[in-house]
C-alpha cells in the first residue's frame, strides 16, 4: 500500500512547504500538495482561497503576485508560499507528487512546467471540468477524482474521464466500493487516514494507498 504525504505529513510538518516536501520525502512514496495560481497565473502550492490562515499576511492568492507570495511567512517557519516549481525542485526523484489542482484555470500552466521534470506525478481534483481538461491537453500525465460526498457515479466518472485512480473520503469506502473501482482499473487512495491501525486495516481490505498527515500511519 502506497504511502502519500497530505501537504506534506501536515500533522508533522508546516503545511504545503519546502520544509515539509522535503523533510516528507525520507517517509513517502508519495507526497499530495495543493495547487493555485498567483496573480502571473504562475502555480503556487496552497491550500486555501486566501493567504490568512497559513501567513502573516492576508488577502487572496490569485490577487497575489509571486515575488509577494514568496516573502510571506508561512506558519512561522520564515518561508515563504512556495511555487509549483521550488516543489518540483525540492522532491527527489524517487518520490512522486501528487498535485491537487484547487482552481480549473491552471491545468495548462501545471501541464507545461511539467515538461521540464521527469517527477512521477497524479494530478488530482474534485473538479471534472478540470480533470477533463488535463486529459486533452496531456492524457499522458495520470488522474485521479476525489471524491468527498456520495461515491454512487464517481467510479463511472472517474473511468469515463480515463483516471486512474479515485481518492474517495474514507468515509465512503467499503468492499463494494474497491471491487467497483478495481474492475474499472482504477486505484483506491483513500484521506484522511492517520491511524496505523486503521490504515492497517484499510491495507486488509485492499485499498492502494493512503493519503495521511502523519506518517506514523505508513510502513
Ligand atoms: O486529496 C485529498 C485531500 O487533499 C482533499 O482535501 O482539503 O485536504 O485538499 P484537502
Ligand atoms: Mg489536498
Amino acid at each position: 500500500m502506497r504511502c502519500i504525504a497530505h501537504r506534506g505529513f501536515a500533522g508533522l510538518y508546516p503545511e504545503n512547504t519546502l520544509t515539509a516536501v522535503r523533510q516528507a520525502a525520507d517517509r513517502a512514496d508519495m507526497i499530495e500538495v495543493d495547487v493555485r495560481q498567483c496573480r502571473s497565473g504562475d502555480p503556487v502550492v496552497i491550500h486555501d482561497e486566501t493567504v490568512d490562515r497559513v501567513t502573516d499576511s492576508t488577502g487572496v492568492v490569485a490577487d497575489i503576485s509571486l515575488a509577494t507570495l514568496q516573502s510571506m511567512d508561512v506558519l512561522e517557519t520564515g518561508e515563504g508560499v512556495p511555487s509549483l516549481e521550488a516543489v518540483l525542485r525540492a522532491v527527489p526523484d524517487d518520490v512522486g507528487l501528487n498535485l491537487e489542482l484547487k482552481e480549473p484555470g491552471l491545468v495548462e500552466r501545471v501541464l507545461e512546467l511539467l515538461e521540464e521534470f521527469d517527477t512521477e506525478i497524479l494530478l488530482s481534483s474534485f473538479d471534472v471540468e478540470t480533470l477533463a481538461t488535463a486529459r486533452d491537453l496531456d492524457p499522458s500525465v495520470d488522474r485521479a477524482l476525489i471524491v468527498d460526498s456520495s461515491s454512487e457515479a464517481a467510479i463511472e466518472r472517474a473511468a469515463s474521464l480515463d483516471c486512474t485512480a479515485i481518492h474517495p473520503h474514507w468515509r465512503l469506502v467499503d468492499f463494494a466500493l474497491l471491487e467497483r473501482a478495481h474492475r474499472s482499473d482504477l486505484a483506491v487512495n483513500v484521506w484522511p487516514i492517520n491511524d496505523p491501525e486503521r490504515a492497517t486495516e484499510y491495507e486488509k481490505m485492499g485499498v492502494d494507498g493512503v493519503i495521511v498527515d502523519e506518517p506514523a500511519a505508513c510502513r
